[in-house]
This record gives C-alpha cells, structure tokens and sequence, in this order.
C-alpha cells in the first residue's frame, strides 16, 4: 500500500530517541533503522570509535584489530560461541550458516518455519508471511524469483508445534542439513519446551540447530535468546545492534563447522567459501564493540525490559479504556501489537485472525502523531527511551487506536 502523501518523509537527523524529517518534524523513533539502534541514535561512545577508526582506515580487506576484539566479545557473549566469521548483512549471516550446515552434514533440504524472516536470499524469501498458507511442510515463495529448486529443498513447519515439526523431521531425516529458526519468531515467544524439543530432535538425527538471532542478539538478554529461553544451538546468526548501527553481521559457533569456511581447508575436503569485500569491516567493528562495552554495563536488560513493561501495560489500558481488543506480543524492548481477541497466539496461522489493516491504519496514524514506526510491524525500544518517551507513546497509541 503507498503510504499517505503526508506521511512520506525523508530523514535528515537521528539524535537518542529522535528522529527529524525534512520538512522539521521530531518522531519517537520506535523504528531504530529496523532494529540496530539500540543505544538510540548518535551514541557518543559509537560516535567517537566510528571517528576514531575512520581516520585509521576504513577498509583492509584483512584481519584487523577491531574485529578480532569483536569476535572475542562474541565468543565470550554467546553460548554457542567458539567460533566467529563476519559478514556484512543479516541475509549474509543466515545464508553462510546454511551452506556451512549443507557442506557439514552434506545434506541439502533445510527446515524453516511458517512466518520465520530470515532476510533476502532464497530460503529468507519462503513462507515467511503466506496469506494463505499450503498445507505443512509445502513452501511458498514470499516474491518473484524465487527458483522451484529453493521450495523444493525447503520445508515448513508451524512455530511452536513440536508434534508436528518433529513429525516433518522424522519424515525427512535423512536429507535434512539444518534447522533454522527465529528462536523469537518476529513477536511470537517460544511456547516452554518448544526450543528444548527441537535441540533434541536435531541432535538425534546430526542436523545443525541455527539460531537466527539477528533481531535478538544483544537485544532481550546479553547472550541473546540462547541466555534468554537457555537453550543453546549449534549456530547463531548476528547483525543489527551487535553492530551498533553500522554494518556487520557474523555467525558464531561449533568450531567444528565454522572451521568449513576456512581457506586453508580448501583442497582437504569438505569447504565453504565464505568472504565479502566488506565482511569484517573494522569501522563497523569498532562500532560494535563501542556498542558491546554500553550493552555490558550492569542494569541494562533489566531497563530495556522495565521499557518494554511500561509499553505493554500502557498500550494495553489505552485499548481497554477504548474497548478495543488488542494483545501486545513481544519480549523486552521488542513489541508487536495485534487487534484480536483470539488466544492464543503462537504461530504465523493464528496471527493471520488479527485484524491486519487495522494494524497498519493504527501504525499509520501513530506516525502522524509523531512516533516513527513500521506500520502493522515490531516497535522496537532503545536505552534512549525515556519513560517520558514511552508516556508519549502511549497517548499517542490511545489515540490512534480510535481511528477508524
Ligand atoms: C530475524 C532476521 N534475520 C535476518 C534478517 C536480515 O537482515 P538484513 O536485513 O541485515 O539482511 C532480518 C532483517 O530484518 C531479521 O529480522
């Protein structure tokens, strides 16, 4: 849908938890560059190491200072880290993770799930929000493009439905590289013994457990999901605010796989070409760890999920005292609000009852209130937020929620 002639902005300035357009108005920025913002905009610590690295270099195409302190940051952050290769995109990060899962097991079919987004690649573009979902495991394509060979190697299972994914697993257990999911698919929480099943199931049969925490690495706890629902897979994938709002991604894991990918493997068997111009990137890793060092202080989960609380609760009375249904799906500083009473919610399917255009109108309408938003999508939070942010957020909510 175009977007109303009012609401097409360009933006010219980023500051904490502000953004400005062009034309002078001042948003709540709920969007955060789609989620890498965590710290907000211009955080001085990731502004003064950007500036500071920029004058050494930009760009080596080789191993630098930056990223090996990142990656040990990574390492010591992440549960299933042993390992790190860097990359420059999301996408970049859960494509490397297939083919390293595909050249490990030599396996090719790759298990998703229904409503899971893994960025722009082949499998990323697959069932991720079918209007009207083929029968399990049938992928669908998301656009044009997309070869019939991707959908035949891709199968898709409904999040949260252990019976029927182990199922589907069973079934396909022979062909079946990887598992990849979002372990927090898009709002949706895990179901409590969901994630534990499917680390079960997969190391029965030898598939690799790929964790897409590209949204909630760093985000709902320091170890990311893995910390979080304490469930630990063989592979994670990182990007948006590991990198402070520059661009990097990494997959981070098994030794044993990530060793596939290294150049000195070629020619001794199974290897995985994994490179890019800017993977690595030392401006974008010296933004990362400026980013990591604020994240680590002590008190910073505990206030982006104190945020995401005053949020929730706010948008939850305002829809009250409007007699609207609504639920706010989420964790931490990351919600999702659906006008729906059904419950419960826990997969693409029974997202599907929510009232969808109400959704995007009351996005719509929050924007021209002045918070910045993905219309119908996630709101994220920042440690810039202020609770007077979030007060605002919800009067603007509680108004936009009574326009029809
Ligand atoms: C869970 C998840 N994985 C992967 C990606 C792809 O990341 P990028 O847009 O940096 O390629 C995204 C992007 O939104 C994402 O949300």
């Amino acid at each position: 849908m175009p977007l109303p002639a009012d609401l097409r902005m360009v933006m010219v300035r980023g500051q904490g938890s502000k953004v400005h357009d062009a034309a002078g108005k001042e948003y709540i920025d709920c969007m955060l560059g789609s989620g890498p913002l965590l710290l907000g905009h211009g955080r001085p610590e990731v502004v003064e190491a950007v500036r500071k690295q920029a004058a050494l270099g930009s760009t080596y195409f080789a191993l630098n200072e930056p990223a090996i302190r990142l990656a040990e940051a990574l390492v010591e952050a992440v549960p299933c880290g042993e390992q790190v290769r860097f990359q420059s995109t999301g996408s970049d990060a859960t494509f490397v993770a297939l083919r390293l899962a595909r050249a490990f097991t030599g396996k090719d079919k790759v298990l998703k799930f229904e409503g899971g987004w893994h960025g722009g690649h082949d499998v990323g573009q697959l069932s991720g929000a079918p209007a009207d979902p083929p029968p399990y495991p049938t992928a669908v394509p998301d656009c044009a493009g997309i070869p019939a060979a991707a959908c035949r190697d891709v199968l898709v299972a409904p999040f949260n439905d252990l019976a029927t994914t182990a199922d589907i697993i069973d079934q396909h257990r022979h062909d079946i590289a990887a598992v990849i999911l979002e372990p927090l698919q898009r709002s949706l929480q895990p179901v409590p013994g969901f994630l534990e099943g499917l680390r079960d199931v997969t190391k029965k049969h030898g598939i690799v457990l790929i964790f897409d925490e590209v949204v909630t690495g760093f985000r709902i706890a320091w170890g990311g999901a893995q910390e979080r629902y304490g469930v630990v897979p063989d592979l994670a994938c990182y990007g948006k605010a590991m990198a402070g709002g520059y661009p990097l991604s990494a997959v981070v894991g098994n030794a044993e796989l990530l060793k596939l990918a290294d150049p000195y493997q070629r020619g001794k068997g199974p290897y995985c070409f994994v490179s890019g111009t800017l993977s690595g990137n030392p401006v974008a890793s010296a933004a990362g760890l400026a980013a990591l060092e604020v994240l680590r202080q002590p008190g910073t989960y505990d206030r982006l999920r104190a945020i995401g609380r005053r949020l929730t609760e706010g948008l939850e009375k305002a829809a009250n005292s409007a007699g609207v249904a609504l639920q706010v799906l989420g964790d931490g500083p990351i919600l999702q609000p659906f006008f729906t009473d059904r419950k419960p919610l826990r997969n693409h399917r029974d997202l599907l009852h929510a009232d969808k255009q109400k959704a995007v109108r009351f996005g719509l309408e929050l924007i021209r209130r002045g918070v910045y938003c993905t219309p119908g999508g996630k709101i994220y939070l920042s440690l810039a937020h202020t609770d007077e942010d979030i007060d605002r957020v919800v009067a603007a909510a509680g108004e936009a929620m009574k326009v029809d």
